[in-house]
């Protein structure tokens, strides 16, 4: 995110608009936590994980009353427009905001590691979280073949599956049980036994958190099988750490576009990338849609890649 703030930052400026932050999300709105930003206070960010901003959850900017206190502390600068970085529930304040208050324009940044927002291929967050999955699976792996066990990992990604199949896919994963596809415990369990069968040593198993936790797949699938199972749930260390360049990148990118459509005069738009080209798809269409599309063809091909 701080990749984001900083495109957003420089790139304003760039264009001689002034830029304040907002520290704590809307809750920051509200208490009139805001700051005016210059070129130097993004300045060493960009590859620090989380975001020198602060985030914080405000179920309160639901009401409408509460809202209006935050459009204040906006209108009182003179602020024109408002990037917000997040999801579905930054999206809707966002939206919110901007049909109160037709001068303030606002554009969305899809921001989470779950990769679950409409109108984008890829959110900020997802490749660094991807890439920490990685490295803690080929360690797990190591003592997953010396100690010829089966390692069910827990993953993130709330109800979208993306992180478990993109990690189950780059780690090699026996199994990848993710909320988008039904899943028989008993196949898999019959999966991994004709491994062993055929003189594999060890397994792993990746399980996104929105489909069951890994302690209920290991109490399931050593119902089928005698594997001598453990589970490692990556829990929070998935949404921290220095990002990727790929993250780097689609943030710097993002920033700078959402900046593009301010200039433009747009709102109520949330920006995004699509096939690698930079897209606009407004607040209303994203929420329109529920489901982020799930990559079919690439989770047959992980079947396919670990019979
Ligand atoms: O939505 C991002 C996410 O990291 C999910 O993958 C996870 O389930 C959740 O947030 C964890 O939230 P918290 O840090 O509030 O427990």
């Amino acid at each position: 995110m701080n990749a984001a703030v900083r495109a957003v930052v420089r790139k304003a400026i760039y264009n001689n608009i002034e830029v304040y932050g907002v520290y704590q999300g809307y809750q920051g709105l509200l208490n009139d936590d805001i700051e005016k930003l210059e070129l130097g206070s993004v300045g060493d960010t960009i590859q620090r994980g989380g975001t020198f901003l602060y985030s914080a959850r405000c179920p309160e900017f639901k009401e409408v009353e509460v809202r209006k206190k935050g459009i204040e502390n906006l209108r009182k600068r003179g602020i024109e427009g408002l990037v917000v970085i997040g999801g579905d529930g930054s999206y809707r304040g966002a939206q919110r905001i901007s049909e109160e208050c037709p001068e303030i324009q606002t554009i969305g940044i899809p921001g989470t590691i779950d990769n679950d927002i409409n109108g984008s291929d890829f959110t900020i967050g997802f490749d660094t979280a991807l890439n920490t999955i990685i490295e803690c699976v080929d360690k797990i792996r190591d003592t997953a073949s010396s100690h010829a066990r089966t390692f069910i990992i827990e993953v993130m990604g709330r109800d979208c599956g993306d992180l478990a199949l993109w990690a189950g896919l780059s780690v090699g994963a026996e199994t990848i049980i993710v909320p988008e596809v039904e899943t028989d415990i008993k196949d898999i369990a019959e999966k991994i036994d004709n491994g062993i069968k055929r003189g594999k040593k060890h397994s792993i198993v990746m399980v996104a958190e929105g489909c069951m936790s890994g302690e209920v797949c290991a109490e399931e699938l050593t119902k089928y099988i005698n594997v001598d199972a453990r589970v490692s749930v990556l829990g929070h260390i998935q949404r921290g750490g220095s990002p990727s360049g790929a993250d780097r990148v689609l943030a710097s990118r993002l920033g700078g576009h959402a900046v593009d459509l301010l200039l433009d005069g747009k709102s109520a738009i949330g920006v995004g990338i699509r096939n690698n080209e930079l897209t606009d798809t407004p607040f209303d269409e994203i929420f329109r849609s529920h489901e982020h599309e799930f990559d079919f063809e690439t989770y047959a091909l992980t079947n396919e890649l670990s019979i």
